[in-house]
């Protein structure tokens, strides 16, 4: 079976997305697998082109972005603006393994496109990755099926940068209603990229500005005081909820750097929680990935406030970090999936 292993992308996550498609390629090469999958790479470069042949394997080689304008790079490894345009290479693919992160990636954009081509791909649909990804939609599905979270104010650009009068009025509704610290987050990113935590008038409008820099829609949260848990999901129809991951940092907040740079974050798998409250996120994360249509896989997050016992949803993540230490696939290696197996079976989930 030939996989279409499809990363980079035109996101913020361009890089997280290269770590990710390295640790799946080497699990498709691994020997329980190498037999069964030969890997087509296709990258995605910064500004949109796709490359094939030679260019994604130097790409997953070196894990550093290949910057070079498209003429530099030998034609026949080009496939400019869209695979359309090169059916040869594109036409070859059985199953599609996208592992882009963030938008024109993780938000349905390259879901609809696999789906016009009729082949099938790994991971959630049209709907369940724009829902998603869409912090907004995500809330409002989340809201709709009962889950707890924390109390948001959903906006939009134009309200942001409208009327200088309005503004004022804007800042003080988000002050009455949510207070500080509260996180200022543009609606459709990953990995904490746009995000700001304010704890006053000046970095709430200073953050509100940033934000709309990068979105239309913005969202802006209440902060909690919360233990940062994590549980994976695997399956279609009938999807099983793994064990629980926790995230410790010293640093204000779970940030990019944090997220990336070795030795800042550690996991800890097992959560050390008490049993009624895994078994509670467990079901969270079943109603969340059915709330948004997920479908294959997803890592849901969570707030534990432990002060009060309360667990509140975060967010879905449709397309998680897949490097071999993220949090996606150790949680399945510590409930008996390794690596290579997990991505066997995604491969598998794509083809039912
Ligand atoms: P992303 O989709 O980029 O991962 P998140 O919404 O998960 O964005 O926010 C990133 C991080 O910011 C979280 O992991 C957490 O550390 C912090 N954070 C976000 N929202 C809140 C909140 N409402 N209260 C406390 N911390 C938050
Ligand atoms: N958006 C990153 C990749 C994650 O959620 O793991
Ligand atoms: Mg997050």
């Amino acid at each position: 079976l030939r996989v279409g292993l499809l990363f980079g992308g035109r996101s913020g996550e361009h890089e997280v997305s290269i770590s990710s498609a390295r640790a799946i390629a080497k699990a498709l090469s691994a020997e329980q697998n190498a037999s069964k999958y030969e890997i087509l790479p296709f990258y995605i470069q910064k500004d949109g082109h796709w490359l094939a042949g030679e260019a994604p394997q130097k790409v997953l080689g070196t894990g550093m972005p290949l910057l070079e304008s498209q003429e530099s790079i030998s034609e026949g490894h080009l496939i400019a603006q869209s695979p359309w345009q090169s059916p040869s290479q594109v036409s070859e693919v059985d199953v599609w393994f996208p592992i882009l992160h963030g938008p024109n990636g993780e938000d349905g954009t390259i879901q609809g496109l696999l789906t016009l081509m009729q082949v099938p791909f790994v991971g959630s649909g049209v709907l369940g990755s724009a829902m998603g990804m869409d912090k907004i939609a995500m809330k409002m599905a989340f809201e709709q099926a009962g889950l707890p979270q924390v109390k948001y104010k959903a906006l939009t650009r134009a309200q942001v940068w409208s009327n200088p009068c309005v503004f004022p009025k804007l800042c003080d509704e988000i002050e009455a209603a949510l207070g500080y610290p509260c996180f200022v987050k543009p609606a459709n990113l990953g990995s904490s990229v746009g995000i700001a935590k304010v704890r006053s008038r000046q970095e709430l409008e200073a953050a509100l500005d940033q934000a709309a820099g990068y979105d239309r829609r913005l969202i802006v949260e209440a902060g909690v005081v919360a233990r940062e848990v994590e549980c994976a999901v695997l399956g279609n129809d009938q999807p099983k909820a793994s064990i629980i991951g926790e995230i410790t940092y010293d640093s204000d907040f779970y940030d990019y750097e944090t997220k990336y740079t070795e030795g800042r974050a550690d996991l800890l798998i097992p959560a050390p929680l008490p049993d009624a409250i895994v078994r509670q996120m467990q079901d969270m994360a079943l109603q969340a990935f059915a709330a948004v249509d997920a479908a294959g896989l997803a890592r849901i997050d969570f707030f534990y406030v432990e002060a009060t016992g309360e667990v509140l949803i975060n967010e879905i993540n449709t397309l998680p970090g897949f490097t071999a230490t993220s949090m996606y696939p150790q949680l399945w290696a510590h409930s008996g999936i390794s690596f290579p197996e997990l991505v066997d079976q995604l491969i598998q989930l794509a083809l039912e």
